[in-house]
């Protein structure tokens, strides 16, 4: 019987999205991107968000997410994610066009937040906003289930990890990264400074040391949208490898925290390393080009 995975998903619109890429992810990311800014980045970005510690923007990484479903907050709830209309396994791709919804996705909100932090005609404030929602999407786009529409990111999809039911989206945003971290749940900022510790090890000197340097290749500060789609793109095509390597309707109900884990690890942690050392380039740039000179574009 063939089944339309749709069917399977029905009421999949009225789960709130979970929480983005858990706090875990974000905070890392953020760490590795304190180790590889320049100096005068750290002081600029310091500056505007009034924080002098090494912290600065580890800090803000999760603000996004703690104000999407507040009154207030509810402009952002799209931002965070693009809904590539494609169909794994068979075909991944996103569409610029095709996929963000009119009223945002997570592209063209680094677009925008990416012009607010070049306006140095906005305020202060409006532009310390701007920081930490950039500061927060270039984590989102390398979440491959951030750049997915399939049962919406895959919080539609129900899955086991250790025996106990979670949706996949979660899955893929926290489980497998706690687990590779020990499972401990709590101390959140510290397990994230250790990750980030090792991951920054890793691009200076370990695994990632040769591939690195084309994380950054093509960084365009004009052109957002032509950067955030490279790096949409290349999260989006891990859906059809490592998250539904045998379709969306295989994977409902299986217990993924073994075998599936095992191969969804060294993504999840080449994402946080690349998203962590492109956001440095990202800050780099911009603080460059607000403090006057642009010169070593988006070296590190
Ligand atoms: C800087 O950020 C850290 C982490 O959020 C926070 O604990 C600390 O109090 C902040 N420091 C200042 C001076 O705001
Ligand atoms: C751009 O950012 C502003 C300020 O947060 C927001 O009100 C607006 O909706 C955003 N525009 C788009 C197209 O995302
Ligand atoms: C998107 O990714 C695919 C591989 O999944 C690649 O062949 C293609 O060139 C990429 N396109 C862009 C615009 O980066």
């Amino acid at each position: 019987m063939r089944l339309d995975p749709r069917a399977l998903f029905l009421g999949a619109s009225v789960l709130p999205r979970a929480i983005a890429w858990g706090s875990l992810g974000h905070i890392a990311i953020a760490y590795i991107a304190s180790n590889f800014v320049k100096e005068n980045t750290e002081a600029y970005f310091q500056g505007l968000l009034g924080n002098d510690t090494e912290h600065y923007l580890a800090g803000v990484a999760t603000w996004a997410d703690s104000i999407r479903y507040t009154k207030w907050g509810r402009f952002s709830k799209n931002f965070h994610f693009i809904d590539a209309k494609d169909d794994p396994p068979t075909y991944c791709g996103v569409d610029f066009v095709r996929d963000c919804k009119e009223d945002g996705c997570v592209v063209s909100s680094l677009q925008n937040y990416t012009s607010q932090l070049l306006d140095s005609k906005l305020w202060p404030w409006q532009r310390n906003q701007a920081a930490k929602f950039v500061i927060h999407f270039v984590g989102d786009i390398h979440q491959p289930l951030h750049v997915e529409n399939v049962a919406q990111g895959g919080n539609g999809i129900h899955v086991n990890w250790q025996g106990h039911e979670f949706n996949l989206h979660h899955v893929w945003d926290s489980s497998i990264a706690e687990k590779m971290l020990g499972g401990n749940r709590r101390k959140t900022y510290d397990n994230a400074f250790r990750w980030a510790s090792d991951l920054t090890d890793e691009i200076k000197s370990g695994k990632y040391l040769t591939e690195s340097a084309s994380w950054i290749d093509g960084l365009l500060l004009d052109d957002p949208i032509a950067t955030s789609m490279v790096w949409a793109n290349e999260s989006n095509a891990y859906v059809c490898s490592h998250v539904f390597p045998e379709g969306p309707t295989a994977i409902i109900g299986q217990e993924l925290a073994g075998e599936y884990f095992e191969k969804a690890a060294p993504v999840i942690e080449l994402q946080v390393a690349k998203a962590g050392y492109r956001l440095a380039a990202w800050l780099n740039l911009i603080a460059d080009r607000m403090s006057g000179g642009e010169k070593d574009l988006g070296e590190l």
